[in-house]
């Protein structure tokens, strides 16, 4: 698994945990208080699963799997754009958007959450560039199965 790879997952891992931990504490509070936590909590609980765990992974496993162009897999510099924008800009609405959701924010906590809404944009953008290579390197179905044709065909004209 190239490193990449290696560290989405591990940081795929973190926010599962993280995400789940924060789902049971409203859950809990639920139940002891009779009702959940209001915001930003359920939102938050929601982007550290999906953008966290979900995405994390999704990016991990696509740059691990996805065909491989000439025996190779480009786009690693992309790809670790891609890993750094998206946890910073996660990491960094974790930290503004609690400060932002009571009356009267500070000015910095309110530039620094919309610092943090555009940075996974430019990820995702940087994990497009990155793996966009990668889906047009793969095989159509009849690509594959006419290679697969030819070297049947070959091995056979080997073996007699
Ligand atoms: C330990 C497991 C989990 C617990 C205890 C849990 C608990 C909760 C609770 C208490 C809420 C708030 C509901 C409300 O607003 O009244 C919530 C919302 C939500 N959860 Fe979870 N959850 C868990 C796992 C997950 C997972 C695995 C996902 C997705 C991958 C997920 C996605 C969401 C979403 C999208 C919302 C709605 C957020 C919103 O209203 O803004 N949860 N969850």
């Amino acid at each position: 698994m190239p490193t990449l790879s290696r560290w989405c997952v591990r940081a795929a891992l973190v926010y599962l945990v993280g995400g789940m931990a924060m789902g049971s504490w409203m859950l809990v509070h639920d139940a002891v208080r009779g009702f959940t936590p209001g915001p930003p909590w359920p939102s938050l609980h929601a982007h550290v699963l999906l953008m966290g765990f979900l995405l994390m992974l999704v990016i991990g496993v696509a740059y691990w799997m996805f065909p491989r162009v000439q025996g190779r897999r480009p786009g690693r510099e992309g790809g670790w754009i891609a890993f750094g924008l998206i946890n910073a800009g996660l990491l960094l609405r974790l930290l503004a958007e609690p400060q932002t959701t009571g009356a009267d924010p500070a000015t910095a906590w309110r530039v620094l959450l919309g610092v943090a809404a555009v940075l996974p944009a430019l990820g995702a953008l940087a994990f497009a560039v990155t793996i966009i290579p990668r889906v047009r390197a793969a095989l159509s179905p009849e690509e594959a199965r006419r290679l697969r044709a030819a070297h049947a065909a070959r091995q056979a004209g080997e073996e007699s």
